[in-house]
């Protein structure tokens, strides 16, 4: 894997291949010194042209704990303000020495256009472009649901285990690489969100489509994934409209409460309590929100560790 740009690239060998070695990574996160001489002399540049806590400080631990050196680049008073492009940009950060990109960029296709463009030569790693993929995001929820379930005898490949992703599915990119990377994997998935945040292709998509939650809670899955209503993403609405959101769609305590015992509830971050998800549930034995924060360490350890060794 030369370039980790789509959870469509990723093929059911490769992607427990992937969390095999994510797995064996996070056993260095334990230990009294965390870190393993493997990128030692590698640069890792963060291209981070959209806002970002979680991705882009993941990345720069898991390169630092691989002993990569890494540089970041910030959009905000850089040089992008005078109109020079990502490719340009990138091209220049290149130039002083990076040899892995992560990038992220709210133009789909982003970071697969700038690997195939022969601008530069380095591994490009997808870290969210606009509303198209996360695949990063989606290898750390798979990691951790695998961790999760793994006394489940059908829950250590995922084959089999019922997921709902939940929200402002069209917006999602989040949504987007789970539902890929879950199916390849053999999960069964189901997106439940209002008709009105729906993508138009969603008949399409390897997962059953409902727009009421309540029945998608029916279905008594495994884990459910709340997703952040994207407000920045959307055109200004009416004020009712979110009523109505939290209404139909905010995970409240009285609906954790009809999910099987051992289900679990999960967020990518960062959350809107109160309107996706209820503070009481995110903050219950049932979340993992945290355990996905730290798999996410250990699964871009394991990209890093990937596309540098498949590089050509
Ligand atoms: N989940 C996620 O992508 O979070 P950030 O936007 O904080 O990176």
């Amino acid at each position: 894997m030369k370039h980790l740009l789509s959870t469509r690239d990723v093929d059911r060998e490769q992607a427990l291949r992937l969390l095999d070695t994510a797995l064996e990574f996070s056993e260095v996160a334990a230990r009294s010194v965390p870190k393993l001489p493997t990128l030692r002399g590698v640069t890792m540049v963060n291209l981070f042209l959209e806002d970002s806590t979680r991705t882009r400080l993941s990345f720069e631990a898991a390169a630092k704990r691989l002993s990569a050196d890494v540089m970041t680049f910030q959009a905000q008073g850089s040089s992008v303000s005078k109109g020079e492009s990502l490719q340009d940009t990138a091209q220049t950060v290149e130039a002083m020495g990076a040899d892995i990109m992560v990038v992220r960029h709210s133009t789909v296709g982003a970071a697969r256009d700038l690997a195939h463009s022969g601008a530069v030569a380095t591994p490009v790693i997808n870290a969210g472009d606009g509303v198209n993929e996360h695949p990063t995001q989606a290898l750390l929820d798979a990691a951790t649901l695998r961790s999760t379930f793994w006394d489940s005898p059908r829950a250590r490949d995922l084959s089999g285990l019922r997921v709902v992703i939940v929200g402002d599915i069209a917006h999602s990119r989040v949504a987007r690489s789970n539902v890929s990377l879950l199916t390849t994997l053999g999960a069964e998935v189901t997106v439940a969100g209002p008709a009105g945040l729906m993508p138009e292709d969603v008949s399409s998509w390897p997962a059953t489509a409902i727009t009421d939650f309540d029945d998608a809670l029916g279905t008594d899955p495994d884990a459910v994934m709340m997703l952040r209503v994207q407000k920045e993403r959307m055109a200004p609405g009416n004020p009712g409209e979110l009523d109505d959101y939290i209404e139909g769609f905010c995970l409240t305590e009285e609906r954790a409460d009809r999910l099987p015992a051992d289900s679990v509830v999960m967020h990518p971050g960062p959350m809107n309590r109160g309107v996706e998800i209820a503070s009481a549930v995110a903050d219950s034995d049932r979340s993992v929100v945290l355990d996905q924060v730290r798999n996410g360490v250990s699964v871009r350890m394991a990209v890093l560790y990937e596309v540098w060794g498949d590089r050509s």
